[in-house]
């Protein structure tokens, strides 16, 4: 596959020279052709300012751009053939949809008949030709979301931005909607990048993802790398559920590290952080997601086993979440799908992790936004 769009090095200071805001940092990143990309992370970490720098709404303090082998970086946002949806919608009350999202044609002084066409195929791909007539105000904000996509691909980008497209819509709206833009977006084959703050929208939206912390990427991966083997203990937290129990390096072999848990029991596993270079007696963590931990059941030999004892459990619906006293500071979190016989409160339990789902980190777990 050939990348569609190379972000290099890309850094975007705002402020004067007394007070610098530094939101984008020597952020590199590669789109491919027909890829939906998206940017995660939290509020503030410089998801806005990278599109708007890949829109050219603003421009870099340093770093390029290149779009299908042509340098952005300079050239100016109507030179860059992109269509942008961004989190309110800016649809013209006063209009019919089918004027709204002809409304840019027209400014480009389009003729009549391919206004038509290319505006009947925009409402098309979006599912809502018969609604044609209509104003904004009759439409439900599911629709409304759609005209705004509909206005964004009517001029046939070869690029679409878009920045929080579903944070206006209610939480039931917001899952149905993600489908559909991911259809139309796969539909219409157009390279797409995607910014949320909300990790489940973008592990189920996205080809690839970027993990932004503090205007830096943190990793880049498939939404199953970045949930199942985060970079950080950051990211891990911040992509889902995460227990982290506290241990002691021991010892390296290869790749991986070997840990001892307060209860006393040694473990081989994986490293999360492939840059940290373990030494005995350091401090560590250890990562494994609540699905992961199994409770009980006949001992199968595959997994270790931690004496716990059930604090209590949270009936979720879907799932059933197990609190459980390990030792050691924290409790553990494990999620079943059903209530399990014999697991109550105040009774022992016997703790399952497989090595294969169990990261180390160097260190002790903070959650972003905490000071370092
Ligand atoms: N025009 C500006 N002038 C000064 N600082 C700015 C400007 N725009 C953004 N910032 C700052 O840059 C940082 C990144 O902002 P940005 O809007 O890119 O974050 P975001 O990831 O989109 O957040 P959110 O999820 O809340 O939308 C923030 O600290 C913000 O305050
Ligand atoms: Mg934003």
């Amino acid at each position: 596959m050939t990348a569609s769009l190379v972000v290099e090095k890309l850094c975007k200071e705002f402020g004067t020279s007394a007070e610098r805001v530094a939101a984008v940092c020597d952020v590199s990143l590669e789109v491919q052709a027909g890829e939906l990309f998206t940017l995660l992370g939290p509020s503030g970490c410089g998801k806005t300012t990278t599109l708007r720098l890949i829109a050219g709404l603003e421009s870099p303090t340093a770093g390029r751009i290149i779009f299908d082998g042509q340098d952005f970086t300079a050239l100016p946002p109507f030179r860059r053939n992109l269509g942008m949806v961004f989190q309110s919608y800016a649809l013209y009350p006063h209009m019919s949809i089918f004027e709204n999202v002809a409304y840019g044609l027209r400014a480009r002084r389009t003729a009549e008949a391919d206004i038509r066409r290319r505006v009947g195929e925009a409402l098309e791909l979006v599912g809502l030709g018969p609604l044609a007539a209509r104003r904004p105000g009759q439409l439900s904000g599911g629709q409304q979301q759609r005209i705004a996509l509909a206005r964004a691909l009517v001029y046939g980008p070869r690029l679409l931005l878009l920045d929080e497209p579903l944070s206006n819509l209610d939480a039931k709206l917001r899952v149905y909607m993600r489908e559909e833009i991911r259809k139309i977006q796969q539909r219409a084959g157009i390279t797409t990048v995607y910014v949320t703050h909300d990790q489940e929208e973008a592990l189920s939206i996205s080809d690839r993802l970027a993990v932004i912390y503090r205007g830096r990427v943190v990793q880049i991966g498939t939404p199953a790398e970045v949930y199942e083997s985060p970079a950080t203990m950051g990211v891990a937290d911040f992509l889902g559920r995460a227990n982290f129990l506290e241990a002691q390096v021991v010892g390296t072999h290869g790749d991986r590290v070997r840990v001892r848990l307060p209860a006393g029991v040694d473990l081989e596993v994986d490293r999360g952080d492939s840059t940290w270079q373990p030494v005995p007696n350091e401090a560590a963590t250890l990562f494994i997601r609540p699905e992961r931990v199994r409770l009980g059941g006949s001992d199968d030999g595959s997994a270790v086993e931690l004496p716990g004892i059930v604090q209590r459990h949270i009936f979720l619906g879907g799932i059933v979440r197990y609190v459980l006293d390990v030792g050691g500071g924290r409790p553990v979190l494990a999620d079943a799908q059903r209530l399990l016989p014999g697991i109550e409160a105040g009774k022992p339990a016997r703790v399952k992790l497989d090595l294969a789902d169990i990261r180390a980190y160097p260190g002790t777990q903070r959650p972003w936004g905490e000071a370092a």
